[in-house]
């Protein structure tokens, strides 16, 4: 009885291994290990045996029964494997891998840049950490002076404060150097606001500044609307409003023909065709006397641009927050 054990182990062993589809494989395990295998009929009959042979035929047996389920269990992976593989089509097209890319509002950064490089600007950064010098007084908006409302400003422990535009960066470049002074200061600005489709707490500006001798508004107007032009085209209409700014006097603010009706009005532009991109002016003489400059011998212009803005009109964008929120299904898009 023992011989015959080990013979149905044998051909059990290799029944298994011979399967090589699932209909096979259950075959084999009806036959070895079913209800009605020689295996179970013997373990079932042990009752009848003599005690000792009971003991080894039992042990066999059993010993057997777990060898064979291993096995069919490693048997009925193998071919599970075998079923992926062939699955397998080698001749569809294979997946093209992700490839990431600087953000939009990096390349926007990049495009301004580029453009008022050509026009002989420089870069220049600075501190996201202001303090209320640089960030107000110096740019002639004293404590009580109204426009402090306006930026509504997140204050830091240690009378610091986060920068609400980049003005500041045109206060530590003139504090640094001296005239003949022509930067750009692009990056991220802060105001503790509710954030809509067309605020966010965080965003971005670029500065410019511009000083030397004799620099007149003429200049101002013609630098502002090569910008524009090289941004959205020859074609593109440029207007130039009157506007207030503590740190500039006169000041305008710019507007361009909204790129997305191109004037005739829609959600865009309020339905009034046209959209503000920037603020502008020629730098008041208070500014310079509160950096040592000499606002009779110098005289310069500054403007600051909404980056966030131009971007939505580039892209058409409608919700500002998009920027920041980092869903690739936006971001792969624009
Ligand atoms: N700092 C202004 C703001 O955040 C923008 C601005 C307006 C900057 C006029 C300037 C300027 O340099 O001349 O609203």
């Amino acid at each position: 009885m023992l011989d015959r054990v080990r013979q149905i182990g044998e051909e059990a062993r290799d029944a298994f291994a011979a399967a090589r589809d699932e209909q096979a494989l259950e075959n084999a395990r009806v036959r070895y290990l079913g209800r009605k295998s020689e295996l179970n009929l013997m373990s079932r009959g042990l009752g009848e045996l003599a005690p000792e042979e009971r003991k080894k035929i039992g042990r066999a047996t059993n010993e057997l029964k777990n060898e064979l389920a291993a096995l069919l269990e490693a048997a009925r992976e193998r071919i599970e494997k075998g079923a992926a593989v062939a699955a397998l089509d080698l001749t569809l097209p294979g997946r093209l891998p992700w490839v990431g890319r600087k953000h939009v509002i990096t390349r926007t950064l990049e495009r301004l840049e580029e453009i008022f490089r050509t026009l002989g600007f420089e870069i220049a950064i600075g501190p996201h950490i202001e303090d209320d010098f640089h960030n107000f007084d110096a740019l002639n908006i004293p404590a009580d002076h109204p426009a402090r409302d306006m930026h509504d400003t997140f204050f830091i422990e240690g009378g610091k404060l986060l920068r609400t535009h980049t003005s500041p960066v045109q206060i530590r470049v003139m504090q640094s150097r001296k005239p003949p002074v022509r930067i750009i200061a692009p990056g991220r600005v802060y105001r503790n606001e509710a954030s809509d489709a067309s605020h966010s707490a965080e965003f971005y500006q670029m500065e410019g500044l511009y000083v030397d001798r004799n620099v007149r508004v003429g200049e101002l107007k013609g630098v502002l609307t090569k910008f524009l032009h090289e941004l959205y085209g020859e074609d593109v209409g440029v207007r130039f409003r009157a506007g207030f700014f503590p740190f500039t006097e006169p000041s305008t603010e710019v507007d361009v023909e909204c790129r997305v009706c191109r004037g005739k009005g829609c959600s865009v532009c309020s339905g009034t065709g046209w959209v503000e991109l920037l603020g502008a002016g020629m730098v008041d003489p208070r500014v310079f006397e509160a950096v040592g400059y000499d606002p009779d011998v110098y005289s310069g212009y500054a403007f600051g641009l909404g980056v966030d803005r131009i971007c939505m009109m580039l892209t058409g964008t409608d919700d500002i927050r998009l920027f920041l929120e980092n869903d690739l299904r936006f971001l792969d898009r624009v």
